[in-house]
Formats: C-alpha cells, sequence, structure tokens
C-alpha cells in the first residue's frame, strides 16, 4: 500500500517529529476521522439514548443505533447479536457470567490454548473454581501453532462445555483456524468463543463463516476509541442467558421485589452506554472499510515479511512464533541474547521507536517460552519499510551499547 505513508498525515498523534510506532497491537493511534467523529457528537448530537424523546436524544440514540448496525454490518453479523462492551476483557467475562454461571458444571470442562491473554484465561479459571469444573490446555508447537487433533482429544469424552481462543495470538501473532476449531467444538456439544481483540484490525473477519458462539473484540485497537469493546453472540444464547449487570436499560419491567428483562442486546447493556465511543467506532470501521481490510492485510503482510527478514540481520535475536509471514498477524515478539526486553524497549524509544516490552498479559505463554518477557513490535496501516528499517537501526544501536556484537 504504497499511500502507507500518506495515511499517516491522517493520525495526528504521527506527526510527532522522529516517531515510529510500532505498538497498535496495545492500542492503536486514532485517525482524524475518529478524533472528529467523537468530537462532532459530543459538540453537537449528545444526550442520553434510549430514554429522551425530544428530537436531540431521538438523534443520539438513531446515531448511537445506526453505529451498531454499521459495526454489525462489516463483521457480517446481526444488531441484535452484537452488545456493547466497555472492551474485550469485560465481553469475555459477560459470557463467563451471564453464560457460564448457568451451562458449566462439575467435573466438566474448558479448552483453552497456552498462549491466551489473561483476558481469556482468568474469567475461566473465576468460574471453574466457583462451579468445580475444570480448564484444559492446547499445547503449542515449535512454531505457536495448536494441534486440531489434541482439541479431538479433549472433545473426545464428552465433557467440554466450552472451548475459547484467539483468533490471533497477541504475542506469537499465530493465526488460529478458527472456523474449524469452532465446527469441531459443535460437533462434539461445546459452545465456542473467539478472542478477536488483534483479528479484527487486521484480517478480513466474516463472522457468518467462522461460526462462532460468541466473538468478541476491543474498540481501541480498531484505530477506534478506548471504553468500547463488543461481544457478538449467537442469539439462542443470548436469549436464554441471564443478565450480567443489572440497572437500567436493561429491564422491561422493575417491580419492588423482581424485574424482567429487555431482549438482546439492551439485557446486557446496563446503564448509559459507550455514546461517542460508538459512533467513533463506527467511523473506525468506515475508515478500515474506505481502505479495504484485505488490503490491510496484504500491507501489513509485506511489512511483516521484511521485518522478519531484516530482524534476521540482528545478531542475537530470535523471533517468537510463525516462521512464515503468511501464518501469523501484523506483529513480531522477539529476545535479544543477554539484554532484558526493558533495555531494549528503552533504548528503542529514546530513539523514537515506540515498542511493548512485557509479558504481554500472557504469563502462561512466557513459561513455556522459558522466558520472563519479549520486545513486541506491531504494525498497523500507517507503518512503512522505513519504519522497519528504523526499528532494525535502533536494535543494532541497542547491541553496540551492550557491546554484543
Ligand atoms: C488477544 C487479546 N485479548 C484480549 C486483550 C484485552 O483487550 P482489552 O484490554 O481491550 O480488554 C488484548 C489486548 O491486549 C489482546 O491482545
Amino acid at each position: 500500500m504504497s499511500a502507507a505513508s500518506a495515511l499517516a498525515d491522517d493520525f495526528p498523534a504521527l506527526q510527532r517529529e522522529g516517531l515510529v510506532y510500532l505498538d497498535s497491537a496495545a492500542s492503536a493511534q486514532k485517525p482524524k476521522v475518529v478524533i472528529d467523529a467523537i468530537a462532532d457528537t459530543l459538540a453537537h448530537h449528545y444526550a442520553n439514548v434510549h430514554r429522551g424523546v425530544y428530537p436531540l436524544a431521538v438523534e443520539a440514540t438513531d446515531r448511537f443505533e445506526d453505529s451498531r448496525a454499521r459495526i454489525a454490518d462489516w463483521l457480517h453479523s446481526e444488531v441484535d447479536e452484537t452488545v456493547f462492551t466497555k472492551n474485550v476483557t469485560e465481553a469475555i467475562n459477560l459470557v463467563a457470567y451471564a453464560w457460564g454461571r448457568d451451562n458449566v458444571h462439575a467435573g466438566e470442562a474448558i479448552v483453552l490454548s497456552r498462549a491466551e491473554h489473561h483476558s481469556n484465561i482468568v474469567p475461566w479459571q473465576l468460574l471453574c473454581a466457583e462451579v468445580g469444573a475444570q480448564l484444559r490446555y492446547l499445547d503449542l508447537d515449535e512454531e505457536g501453532k495448536i494441534s486440531l487433533s489434541q482439541l479431538d482429544e479433549h472433545l473426545a469424552d464428552g465433557r467440554v462445555r466450552l472451548v475459547a481462543v484467539f483468533h490471533v495470538s497477541n504475542v506469537l501473532g499465530t493465526i488460529n483456524p478458527v472456523a474449524e476449531i469452532c465446527e469441531r467444538a459443535a460437533a462434539a456439544g461445546a459452545v465456542s468463543l473467539i478472542d478477536g481483540a488483534q483479528a479484527v484490525p487486521q484480517l478480513p473477519v466474516a463472522l457468518d463463516q467462522i461460526g462462532a458462539d460468541f466473538y468478541a473484540w476491543t474498540g481501541h485497537k480498531l484505530y477506534g476509541p478506548n471504553g468500547i469493546g463488543v461481544l457478538h453472540g449467537r442469539s439462542e444464547l443470548l436469549r436464554r442467558m441471564r443478565p450480567f449487570l443489572g440497572g437500567g436499560n436493561m429491564i422491561k419491567q422493575v417491580r419492588e421485589e423482581s424485574s424482567t428483562f429487555a431482549d438482546a442486546p439492551a439485557k446486557f447493556e446496563a446503564g448509559t452506554g459507550p455514546i461517542a465511543e460508538a459512533v467513533g467506532l463506527a467511523a473506525a470501521v468506515d475508515f478500515v472499510r474506505g481502505i479495504g481490510v484485505e488490503t490491510i492485510r496484504a500491507h501489513e503482510l509485506d511489512l511483516t515479511a521484511y521485518a522478519i527478514e531484516r530482524l534476521g540481520e540482528v545478531p542475537g535475536l530470535q523471533i517468537h512464533g510463525p516462521t512464515d509471514a503468511q501464518d501469523r498477524g501484523a506483529l513480531i515478539s522477539f529476545s535479544l541474547d543477554g539484554v532484558h526486553p526493558h533495555d531494549v524497549a528503552e533504548i528503542l524509544g529514546r530513539d523514537g521507536v515506540c515498542v511493548r516490552a512485557s509479558h504481554h498479559c500472557a504469563q502462561p505463554l512466557m513459561r513455556h517460552l522459558g522466558i520472563a518477557a519479549s520486545v513486541r513490535a506491531s504494525f498497523a496501516v500507517h507503518n512503512t519499510r522505513a519504519d522497519v528499517d528504523r526499528l532494525v537501526e535502533s536494535l543494532l544501536s541497542v547491541i553496540e551499547i551492550f557491546g554484543q556484537a
């Protein structure tokens, strides 16, 4: 995408002199169209939604619901299956609470992979501890890929109620064969949940083809605002689920002793929703749609392949995850012999190169890799090969400082 450097002009934060932003997997920078949509909502179209009957409130409600419709349409989902949450973490907790408490029982099991983000581990640990269920983990091969035959082995005893895995790993970049995983889970009578936090910003995602029972993602990684996430849930499941949080907006009738609840998605959206955030997220969807997610994928694939090649020039650097760029999303985690990831990230930061150094909220995976932390560079629509060159240059200066060359 030769227009990437021109696209960078659309992002006010990227106008800082010398800044190379390679941390979009943590949170993406925001294009001006998203910032403008949020500001315009707050300045000119703001009122609480689903409550007022005066024109400004009706207009705010229409814009909020139109945003939901545009988001659902983009991912081939349905409006009544598209629930706004605070982020993907809350979306997964919603399922663990409102579905899990009634559907996972003592002696049953939940299958995760060893590369899940803590958001897709801890809610299930809490659930299992409460109901007496068991967690089972899918191992990773040398390249960080799961094995479908091990999934089948886990599913074989008929005790698995849920398979919950990432779509794109936030550390290894591995792309899971999610449609296949959901199909195998369904065939064994298990429900599927896919953590799409890293996938939605960079891969074409058609939920009608993936076939997950639940698919969750987060707005701030898709060039949208923070404070909004999305849970897509199969309507038969949402209909049977208990509410998550109680309060305004999620009820039909409240009596002194008990209440009846609204249909989904309102049943799961207690309290005032993320009004300007929803409009901002729909603007982010329009931004991505305008470029074309296939174009974004091709561009980021080129950058990832180029980065894998150029990082090979850095002595003592090991890349974690699949070796072929085709098998991974637009992020690369690596270790540098003898240099702590935090030292690497700090020196890179002084050069204006923003990367993440941490356990990436994936401590079980770090244990599997035998490391405490890693450095992660992640690419977005605005990055260019020149950004990768700056990363490599800066890494070579780290080696000089630490005398490893
Ligand atoms: C794969 C994955 N899952 C979940 C999350 C959590 O996202 P949020 O903090 O927006 O809930 C992240 C973010 O780092 C992620 O990369």
